[in-house]
């Protein structure tokens, strides 16, 4: 759905007038890196794609107008700093890292290097699917395995179906859209014996938010010499979905395979905007305590509610509406929030982003509304 859909608009998709939409949100004055979102009056609140609306901060931005004097040269030479930079703060060489536009690239770039092999892939499903939806292009097939119970990553499963055919086997930890975790020991141990049989890529895009809850980077067994490929990106704690830039660590080997399946890259002024957030720690937990915030009010809305969900490690949270994702999707929009899209089979279920705290605490009172 278009993100900037106008109030006309809406109306015209529900085919309803008179519905009453959230006021723009106005930017609380006493947070130190207050929202610069901008909602035209009666446009909906989006909680749908897991952004961190507090970014940029101040600092960032003028990193990224600085770098406009810059934006004649190619952006190279920058990107390489920023790698150094990466690697030194996770203990890798220069030539195991790789930035790209957003991680979404390098989950493409490795799909289609994987894919082409035209073997298998094994991951659970639902997840987030850039790599095997493109690796599926490129003949691909695609070994689903269902989440388990607690709507997590079946890893005992997964290892039960690892064979010859198996090119490569993709875990998202924390897991979009459930937000759900496996523990450090289960994956390190699933990791290591698996990654003697094949590669194994770990999507830790939300990995950031999982520190607190003692998640370990699997870049360590990176560093151990296994054929393990992770993923980050700047787009979530960092504030930075809009810029596109993302990176793998992995050994030099598989990092320069994957360099030649990458396409566009990112640019200069992400570069610099990367660089500048990476140090800046202020606004990382600042974003990691708003992030809370907004966690713990969909929990208590959920559990006085009787709602079911699933603790998140993440920015979002995945809750049991109990109405088809369609109708109760159509339903929030027509109160003026747009929420997660369908995550098949779970289709009575909602994936919400947390979004700014007061429209967190919106939300959740027309919730309370909803199921009045
Ligand atoms: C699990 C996961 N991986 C990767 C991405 C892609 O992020 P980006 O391309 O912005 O780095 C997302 C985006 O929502 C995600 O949820």
């Amino acid at each position: 759905m278009n993100n900037q859909i106008s109030r006309r608009n809406l109306v015209k998709l529900l085919g309803v007038s008179g519905i009453t939409l959230p006021l723009a949100g106005v930017a609380n004055a006493s947070d130190p890196f207050p929202s610069k979102v901008i909602r035209k009056s009666g446009e909906p609140v989006k909680l749908s794609s897991n952004e961190n609306p507090y970014g940029p901060s101040d600092n960032v931005r003028k990193a990224i107008i600085n770098a406009f004097d810059e934006a004649c040269r190619y952006p190279y030479g920058k990107v390489s700093e920023l790698e150094e930079k990466i690697a030194k703060r996770e203990g890798v060489s220069p030539d195991m890292v790789l930035v790209t536009g957003g991680s979404n690239e390098a989950l493409r770039a490795t799909g289609r290097h994987f894919g082409i092999e035209k073997k298998e892939i094994i991951a659970c499903k639902p997840t987030y699917l850039a790599l095997m939806t493109y690796a599926e292009d490129f003949g691909c097939d695609i070994n689903w395995v269902p989440l388990d119970d607690e709507l997590k990553y079946d890893l005992n499963e997964i290892s039960r179906r690892v064979s010859d055919k198996t090119s490569m086997v993709f875990i998202c930890n924390p897991n979009n859209p459930t937000g759900t975790m496996n523990t450090a020991i289960d994956l390190e141990d699933f990791c290591l014996s698996t990654s003697k049989k094949t590669c194994v890529f770990v999507d830790e895009a939300y990995y950031d938010y999982s520190i607190p809850d003692g998640y370990p980077t699997m870049t360590k067994l990176v560093k151990e010499g296994h054929d393990i490929i992770v993923s980050r990106t700047f787009s979530k704690v960092y504030g930075l979905a809009g810029v596109r830039i993302g990176y793998i660590i992995s050994n030099a080997e598989r990092i320069a395979e994957i360099k030649k399946c990458t396409m566009a890259g990112t640019n200069m002024l992400a570069t610099h905007a990367a660089i500048a957030a990476y140090d800046e720690t202020d606004f990382f937990e600042f974003s990691l305590n708003k992030n809370k915030e907004a966690l713990n009010t969909f929990y208590k809305t959920f559990d006085e509610l009787g709602l079911e969900y699933r603790k998140s490690y993440t920015n979002f949270v995945f809750f049991k509406s109990g109405k088809h994702i369609d109708e109760f999707g159509k339903d929030m929009l027509g109160r003026g929030y747009i929420v997660g899209r369908p995550f098949p089979p779970y289709y009575e279920w909602c994936r919400i982003s947390t979004g700014r705290v007061e429209d967190v605490n919106a939300f959740c009172e027309e919730l309370k509304r909803y199921y009045s």
